[in-house]
């Protein structure tokens, strides 16, 4: 047990728009077995749309679960080229990361959108991976919490209080995101602290309860920190996630939690 309250670790893999299936197979022939050794965290991999069905397959029989990066809020309907909810749970992908930054800056993600996507994932029994955070300017400006605290309120305002604990929360710096450029120690674990209490004015047992990640140019290096921090319940990985072994090192940086 660590100050995490008993949390289990959540560390997930963002792909992005890397691997194809002959690639992520082979990071999984590598991963796999190194991940058998944590039966205790929660491990994601979040893969491109065209490789999730092969990650799916080739996870079956470990505890690593498969999520996509997006998803249309409706379940169905006249929208080209975007997939639904129902049709990612009807692969057995068990998550599904919402509100990536880089969906927000290149492709219009809007929080209005995401007020709608939260609960259709819910509802679809997929675990949401929602993506908060600060531009550099806005931390320079010392509107980081104004920033957050707008991203969250109208991100879940949908989601019902009994579910809110069964949402993940990425805290990711903009500015740290692709760079190399992590925030410090102190940084994380404010802003991380900060949106935990934002949970609690919705409610105090959720709160408590929901896993609040860290992301933002974490590696196999800066990993052991970064998650011994008593708010930091795990990390959203980018670039780093792209090596089996060094995925494998940040999932072994995580302290052992409860649950
Ligand atoms: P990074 O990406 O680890 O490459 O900074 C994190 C993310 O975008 O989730």
């Amino acid at each position: 047990m660590t100050g995490s309250d008993g949390r289990r670790p959540f560390v997930a893999g963002n792909w992005k728009m890397h691997k194809t299936n002959a690639e992520a197979a082979e990071f999984l022939e590598a991963f796999l077995p190194a991940a058998a050794g944590r039966p205790d965290a929660e491990i994601f991999l979040c893969a491109p749309f065209t490789a999730l069905r092969t990650a799916v397959e080739l996870t079956e029989t470990s505890a690593v679960r498969v999520a996509a990066q997006n998803m249309h809020e409706a379940p169905a309907g006249a929208f080209t080229g975007e997939v639904s909810a129902p049709m990612l749970a009807e692969l057995r992908v068990a998550g599904v990361v919402l509100g990536h930054s880089e969906r927000r800056e290149h492709f219009g993600e809007s929080d209005t959108a995401l007020q709608r996507k939260v609960p259709a994932a819910l509802e679809a029994g997929l675990v949401p991976i929602l993506c908060v955070g600060e531009t550099e300017a806005e931390r320079e400006a010392g509107e980081t919490d104004r920033k957050l605290r707008h991203q969250i309120r109208m991100d879940l305002a949908e989601v019902p209080a009994e579910r809110l604990a069964d949402v993940v929360i990425a805290y990711e710096p903009i500015w740290a995101i692709g760079t190399g450029k992590t925030a410090s120690a102190e940084q994380a674990q404010e802003a991380i602290a900060f949106v935990r209490a934002l949970m609690g004015d919705r409610d105090a047992d959720a709160a408590t309860r929901l896993r609040i990640l860290y992301g933002g140019s974490v590696n196999a290096a800066n990993a052991p920190e970064l998650l011994a921090l008593p708010d930091v319940d795990g990390a959203l990985v980018g670039g780093a996630s792209l090596d089996p072994v060094e995925l494998a090192s940040i999932v072994a940086a995580a302290p052992v939690g409860g649950a």
